[in-house]
């Protein structure tokens, strides 16, 4: 196989998410290597968290600046207490949502094992359970929590399929686990639980409203006072999510040789001109939709058309976290 991307002339293995397979990455993750796994939301590129050398294993493939803090993934409550200081309002999302879509950053326990490295040298720790069975059986084979951010090069779309993850990393990670595509397509909700009041820090897989039901008060989030994410200019707003063609929201008219990224039943003027159409959810379902974005983003790419327009996406429920990708991946380029 032709590895160009290669730093350490690893040959990726590309392992079936079957009894051995797990055994297999569980085995390369207790030696310190990064392997790529399957999660509810988007695939991970996992590490030992407790080992610093296999965190900078993550960095180096993902070419990520180092500042940037990591997930821990752990096997369940008991295992994320372990690690962090879960408050009264933590301790009720987390029962609620996890195993799920939902990180939560907190204060590091003194029982914390995760290194400065995965944390970027913070005090605190943002930790999920994650729903996926393999990523489940990985954990508890592994028995220690594994830093993963997604598994994509550093300012690259999220992969919701393993062959994703092997185009930007194949030669640069020791496998991947393939458990075909994932069911969320989005990446978790990151709610900070430091200080007296949570907050949304980024918009996911678990939508606004779950949350507020459960807290009981609205959530202060994305571009509101305070918030950690919170882009102070528009060239700011991290480079995520970003495909090689631009990326024009809100679009309601095509222009001549624009790809086009459809939701429901609306029909932009001049759509017989699109150079290639993808419809997220052809009944207006916003789960389907959050599944589906990711890949179609890539479909629209290949077409090789300079600007994917994209139809209005309504900002309820997981719309909100769809907006947020397609918003950062519009503002990755100049406008035109
Ligand atoms: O669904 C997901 O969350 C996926 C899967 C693999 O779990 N992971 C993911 O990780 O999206 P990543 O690294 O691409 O994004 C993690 C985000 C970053 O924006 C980081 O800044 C934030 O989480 N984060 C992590 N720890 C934090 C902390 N202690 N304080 C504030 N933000 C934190
Ligand atoms: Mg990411």
């Amino acid at each position: 196989m032709k590895d160009q991307g290669s730093i350490e002339g690893l040959r990726t293995e590309h392992l079936a998410a079957d009894d051995a397979g797990i055994a297999r990455a569980a085995d390369l993750l207790k030696a310190g290597r990064a392997v790529a796994f399957p999660t509810e939301t988007v695939y991970g590129l996992g590490a030992d968290a407790t080992q610093g050398r296999a965190v900078a294993a993550i960095y180096a493939a993902k070419e990520r600046p180092s500042f940037n803090p990591l997930i821990a993934h752990v096997a369940d409550l008991a295992a994320a207490q372990h690690q962090g200081v879960f408050g009264r309002e933590a301790l009720r999302l987390a029962e609620a949502f996890w195993p799920g879509p939902l990180t939560l950053v907190v204060p590091l326990a003194e029982t914390c094992e995760i290194t400065d490295l995965a944390r970027a040298g913070l005090p605190s720790i943002g930790l999920r359970v994650p729903a996926h069975p393999v990523a489940h059986a990985l954990l508890t084979s592994v028995g220690q929590p594994l830093a993963a951010p997604s598994a994509n090069r550093s300012g690259r779309m999220s992969p919701t399929q393993a062959e994703h993850v092997l185009a930007d990393l194949n030669g640069r990670i020791a496998a991947v686990l393939d458990a075909g595509p994932t069911s969320v397509g989005v990446e978790s909700t990151i709610v900070s639980c430091l200080g007296d009041e949570l907050r949304i820090l980024r918009p996911g897989g678990i939508p606004r409203e779950q949350l507020v039901d459960v807290i009981g008060r609205p959530l202060p989030g994305v571009g509101e006072a305070g918030n950690l994410e919170r882009p102070s200019a528009p060239g700011m707003l991290e480079s995520h999510y970003a495909p090689r063609a631009r990326v024009r929201l809100h679009a309601e008219a095509i222009r001549a040789g624009e790809a086009i990224l459809l939701f429901g039943p609306f029909r932009p003027a001049g759509l017989a001109h699109a150079a290639a159409t993808v419809n997220l959810s052809p009944s207006g379902d916003l789960a389907e939709a959050a599944a589906r974005l990711f890949s179609a983003l890539r479909e629209l790419d290949e077409s090789g058309a300079p600007i994917i327009a994209v139809v209005p996406i309504p900002p309820v429920g997981l719309g909100e976290a769809i907006n947020d990708r397609l918003a950062r991946a519009a503002a990755d380029r100049p406008p035109g």
